[in-house]
């Protein structure tokens, strides 16, 4: 496996796949990997002859005072476990090599049918970057496939309406969110979860489910589920940020009568913000 960080190096290393007739599967990634993140990876690997992995901790989707500094940058025991893994080829650019510019005033892609609700609405701005480096990848690459996993369903949804309208030639994967025994979702950030803290944690994912449940069972009354949803997690010792019942399709509000319907929900345990969410299969 090789390690690239230039984009023109990658470019030439795709392209004489490409100019094979190779089909490349692209996993985009901030590293710090952990079982989620490689059953993307081994999806990817099932839909293409190559398998390619991006690591980098994209500035732009960091909201002033989030983690950016902090979060966790282990490049070596990354490439290692992709190495394991079977992928050809790691793309870990530095923060130049993607923004030539400098960050100050770099060219943005907006998503605003998406970008301003849930996570949006407490993180402005996150969703432009994660938009915009996504963009960025799919260009410098322009891979057959690319992988995203559906516990940042939001992001899922969004960079599915990025490559529609922007006319990708990539097809979209996705695949479900791996969990701990215990329910917890996986993710880079549960490493700052105090033990106390983690002992709370996996309360969200059962939250979530009780209020698909009930969504399942036929409730309709989406405003009661919400609020429900969100004691339960106070009682719990959460603060939530939002609890929303919407439709998995578009995160819209739902009707009475749609049936596709998705909760998700974000909130804080003590100084760590955690994301999850669990489809509703109707009974109509
Ligand atoms: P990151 O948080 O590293 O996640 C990379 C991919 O792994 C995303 O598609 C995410 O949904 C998926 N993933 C994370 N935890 C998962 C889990 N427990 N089960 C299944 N999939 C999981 O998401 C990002 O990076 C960035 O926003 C990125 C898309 C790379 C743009 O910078």
């Amino acid at each position: 496996m090789e390690t690239v960080a230039r984009p023109d190096t990658l470019r030439d290393r795709l392209r004489a796949w490409q100019s094979d007739g190779q089909r490349i599967a692209l996993v985009p990634t901030m590293g710090n990997l952990h079982a989620g993140h490689l059953a993307l990876i081994r999806k990817g690997r099932t839909l293409a002859d190559r398998s390619v992995v991006s690591v980098f901790a994209n500035p732009t989707q960091f909201v002033s005072g989030e983690d950016f500094e902090r979060y966790p940058r282990t490049l070596e025991a990354d490439a290692r476990l992709l190495l394991d893994m079977g992928v050809d080829l790691l793309f870990a650019p530095e923060i130049g090599d993607l923004y030539p510019h400098g960050l100050a005033g770099h060219v943005r892609v907006e998503v605003p049918a998406l970008d301003h609700i849930l996570c949006g609405a407490s993180r402005p701005g996150h969703f432009t970057g994660v938009a915009t480096v996504v963009t960025k990848l799919l260009n410098l690459m322009a891979p057959d496939v690319t992988v995203f996993g559906q516990k940042d369903y939001q992001q899922l949804v969004l960079i599915r309406r990025l490559v529609a309208d922007l006319g990708f030639p990539v097809s979209i994967e996705s695949v479900d969110t791996v969990r701990e025994a215990d329910g917890l979702a996986l993710s880079s950030r549960n490493r700052y979860l105090s033990t106390e803290e983690r002992a709370v944690a996996p309360g969200l994912y059962r939250v979530l489910r009780q209020a698909a449940e009930v969504l399942r069972s036929g409730n309709r009354d989406y405003a009661a589920v919400e609020a429900g949803a969100g004691s339960d997690l106070e009682a719990l010792g959460f603060r939530p940020d939002y609890f929303a019942v919407r439709r998995a399709s578009d995160l819209m509000v739902p009707r009475q009568t749609d049936i596709d319907l998705i909760v998700l929900t974000a909130a804080w345990l003590g100084h760590t913000r955690l994301i999850d969410n669990a489809a509703v299969q109707s009974s109509r």
